[in-house]
């Protein structure tokens, strides 16, 4: 049903500020009568099926978890246990797949294999995780932040780290909303904006001192040094990013209120010290319970379009 209406969410620039808008209002709502234990179904017959090409904790609980509240069911594939291991084309895969669940949530490496996915899919297709970009972790994020602290419009978001998937999705999400992203990389590690894919680069600044990226900013954000994928690179990027952990002498040049975000999993001591991801401007718990809320408003969306 719908198929016209039918969209992915492949990136965060497939929605446009004012869908955010709609799902921040949808999330603060369907947050509310899950902590109110009271039961939303609005998805009763309809499947999930989620697709790992890569680990993960966060993703697939709170996509599981939050289908299941909506009412609905989930199928979880990993590449080893079907036949993507075995080279069945990604497009075949989809063809499959889509004839019989409602939607598909992946989990790869390129992003050109989740389009590949998604223009043979009769269904809408969530990006869960790609090496270009992590759009619902930059949704929840942002959900988190507008809890904490109201709108991001006219905000500072400082990145300090890698100019990863986290990253690349920060610049598309400042260029939507009106934000400005301070990033700071070692060199060789930059942000590439045709990689974001973002036209206007005046969202976002560089520097080269992290100290300098974390001034004045309302939010401090890094991640990991090695995404999944790179871990051939481990030891060089562990020599590479030393000046890059976020410490107390970052967090104390940020605004006094500013919060400190990790999308998880952290390494305490690497890209971040103990005292600030387990300190009191630290967020991280909520940002990783709001994936969940998120995404139930997201698959909502994908699935029903507007309610009300
Ligand atoms: N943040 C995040 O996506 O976590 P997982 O890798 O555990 O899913
Ligand atoms: N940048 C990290 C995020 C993990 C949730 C990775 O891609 O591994």
């Amino acid at each position: 049903p719908g198929m016209s209406l039918m969209k992915h969410y492949l990136q965060f620039k497939d929605l446009r500020a004012e869908e955010y808008a709609y799902l921040f209002d949808r999330t603060r709502i369907i947050k509310t009568r899950f902590k109110n234990y009271e039961r939303y179904t609005p998805l009763s017959d309809r499947t999930l099926a989620m697709i790992f090409e890569k680990a993960s904790t966060r993703t697939r609980v709170s996509f599981e978890a939050g289908m299941y509240q909506l009412g609905g069911s989930v199928v979880h594939l990993t590449t080893g246990d079907s036949q993507l291991g075995r080279s069945e084309p990604i497009q075949d895969t989809a063809r499959v797949i889509s004839r019989m669940v409602d939607l598909v949530m992946i989990r790869t490496f390129e992003q050109q294999r989740i389009r590949d996915f998604a223009a043979a899919s009769r269904v809408p297709v969530i990006n869960g995780l790609t090496n270009e970009y992590h759009p619902c972790q930059i949704l929840a994020d942002i959900f988190t932040f507008i809890e904490h602290r109201g709108s991001i419009a006219g905000k500072v978001v400082a990145w300090v780290g890698d100019g990863n998937n986290m990253a690349n999705t920060w610049l598309q999400a400042a260029e939507i909303l009106g934000f400005t992203v301070h990033v700071s990389t070692p060199s060789g590690y930059e942000v590439d904006p045709a990689v974001a894919g973002i036209s206007n680069t005046n969202c976002y600044k560089v520097f080269k001192n992290p100290l300098d990226a974390c001034r004045g900013a309302h939010l401090v954000t890094t991640d990991v040094w090695t995404s999944m994928g790179y871990e051939a690179e481990n030891e060089a990027r562990i020599q590479a990013f030393a000046d890059w952990c976020v410490d107390a002498e970052m967090m104390a040049v940020a605004q006094p209120d500013a919060l400190f975000m990790h999308c998880l999993p952290a390494h305490r001591g690497e890209e971040v010290t103990a005292e600030v991801i387990d300190g009191a401007q630290s967020v991280v718990w909520d940002e990783a319970e709001n994936r969940m809320h998120v995404q139930k408003a997201l698959m909502e969306y994908l699935l029903l379009g507007r309610i009300g």
